[in-house]
């Protein structure tokens, strides 16, 4: 693995849109001291509906992109890239790769005390039975109940997270889960998406039921990779924060605000080499 001690260079951040972006600031909260560069497919968002193939093309596109902006190390910060197209993106990365799957699966795990999870996520994510595989690899008592939301990831590149629409699709998803399984006592958020719809999704669930997502374990994930492999940036100079997009700018910039956590670099326009 063609990582250095001490290396300088960027962690490379990929999701369709803006949902990564919720990844991206615990991963600034984490690692402060290093550099990002974050590429957001947003013109072709959203990737849950599409079938596995394209997924994998896309993020594989996405990837190759970020590989040419020479990272030392690449954070699939998409669940849907990741439970299709990780394995691809492993086999054509010639630096380490992490995806959130895991990370979430084990937020999962680590919160409900009665067995029970509740999963949402897009229809590809649900489909690929990645988050099921994975909580029972994390604790394998758990019963897990998936609900795909395939409008919540337009409402939020939209940047609608707050309205009547959003409401309503929040509440008639989870209600459908809870019809599922009335006795979970958490809910993993299994977009990178939904961390920007929370204070909605907590005020309908209630206080009885966790809610956690993949972001903080995700990072976690990354600070424990660096140190394996002593490959944290150790320069004094501040790091630098890229942040790119292959969809239209002004839309990306909007709605990022309201999901990072400080000001944002100004937004660079990315082609992706497609065949
Ligand atoms: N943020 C992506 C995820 O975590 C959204 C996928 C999409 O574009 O539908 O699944």
């Amino acid at each position: 693995v063609s990582v250095r001690a001490g290396d300088p260079r960027a962690i490379g951040v990929f999701d369709s849109g803006v949902g990564g972006l919720t990844v991206l600031s615990e991963l600034h909260r984490r690692l402060p001291n290093e550099s990002t560069v974050y590429l957001g497919d947003n013109a072709r968002a959203p990737y849950g509906p599409r079938d596995a193939d394209e997924v994998r093309r896309f993020t594989l596109e996405g990837v190759d992109w970020l590989l040419r902006q020479d990272p030392k190390l690449l954070v699939l910060a998409c669940n849907t890239a990741t439970s299709q197209a990780l394995d691809a993106v492993r086999a054509a990365s010639p630096v380490p790769v992490l995806g959130v799957v895991r990370p979430g699966a084990v937020a999962a795990a680590a919160s409900t005390r009665v067995g029970r999870v509740g999963v949402i996520a897009t229809a590809g994510t649900v489909r690929s039975g990645a988050y099921p595989a994975a909580i029972d690899e994390a604790q394998s008592s758990i019963v897990v109940s998936q609900q795909a939301c395939p409008d919540l990831v337009p409402l939020v590149e939209a940047g609608q997270t707050d309205d009547d629409a959003a409401r309503a699709a929040v509440a008639g998803y989870l209600g459908e889960l809870l019809l599922a399984d009335p006795g979970i006592d958490t809910l993993l958020l299994g977009c990178t998406h939904y961390p920007v719809l929370r204070p909605l999704i907590e005020e309908i669930v209630g206080r009885s039921v966790a809610v956690v997502d993949s972001a903080f374990t995700t990072a976690l994930a990354a600070e424990d990779l660096l140190d394996a492999l002593t490959a944290r940036r150790v320069d004094l100079r501040p790091p630098t924060r890229r942040i790119a997009s292959t969809g239209d700018l002004g839309r990306f910039s909007a709605v990022a605000r309201l999901l990072a956590d400080g000001p944002l670099p100004p937004v660079e326009a990315a082609e992706l080499a497609s065949d």
